[in-house]
């Protein structure tokens, strides 16, 4: 692993939008791993506004995010898909149709994982995952258990994720209680993995994924053993 040590959140996107910048630059086909959360959202008004000044075409990228919440539709503005219209998607010249986050809404739920498994296999892994982290370790929605999971598939969120996110919505009742999110063997299917972090609060958790055992308590340690990593991180949460 590759660790890129910041100075704070503003450096921390830019260098991270820097390796998003460099690889639709020189791969205009680029498949793209995308993120939601706050930490990502410097990151893609990086993106936006080197959009704005030409220098990056995202006409022929494909997007494939990571995660959504159960019974949330594209509607909804805490779903997953309506935060990557609204920070993202809308202000570039990106394909809608290019653009694939699991649905909230699918009927035939065993389906619509699968398809979405296949979906990243069709493009042979995607080419650059961007991804934050969560406060007890997850990636996506992988949260802490006694395994790694493989394939996309469906979670019940911990209590500290409930507890995390419950800044989005009115109250913890309103945060859905389940999620489809890529497994851990998708998000390791990935090319090249770039992970972002910032802030005191993630410093503990981040020195568990960064030098601790790789165990699926710990969802992201795994990462210790993909060949291609780089972790953007601000100095507090490096501290
Ligand atoms: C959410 C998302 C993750 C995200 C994480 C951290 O629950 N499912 O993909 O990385 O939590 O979010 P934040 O960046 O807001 O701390």
């Amino acid at each position: 692993m590759r660790v890129i040590s910041c100075k704070n959140y503003e450096q921390m996107s830019k260098i991270a939008a820097g390796f998003i910048k460099t690889l639709v630059q020189a791969k205009p086909e680029a498949v793209l791993g995308l993120a939601t959360g706050s930490t990502p959202e410097g990151l893609y008004k990086e993106l936006v506004s080197a959009y704005q000044n030409g220098e990056l075409d995202f006409s022929q990228v494909h997007t494939v995010n990571l995660d959504e919440y159960e019974g949330l539709g594209p509607q909804h503005e805490q779903s997953y898909r309506y935060f990557m219209n609204d920070k993202l998607f809308k202000h570039i010249n990106v394909k809608e149709e290019n653009t694939y986050v699991p649905d909230g809404l699918a009927k035939n739920i065993e389906a619509m994982l699968a398809d979405y498994e296949a979906l990243i296999d069709s493009f042979g892994g995607v080419d650059l995952q961007l991804l934050g982290l969560g406060h007890d370790g997850h990636i996506g929605f992988n949260e802490p258990c006694d395994h790694f999971e493989q394939k996309t598939h469906r979670v019940k969120l911990n209590s500290i994720t409930l507890e995390a996110n419950k800044r989005f919505f009115a109250n913890i009742d309103e945060v859905p209680k389940y999620a489809y999110t890529q497994g851990i063997g998708s998000i390791m299917k990935a090319k090249q993995i770039v992970m972002i972090v910032s802030g005191a609060d993630k410093k503990e958790i981040l020195h568990k994924v960064l030098y601790g055992p790789v165990c699926p308590e710990v969802p992201a340690s795994i990462l210790q053993f993909h060949k291609n990593v780089i972790v953007i991180a601000d100095e507090k949460a490096l501290a």
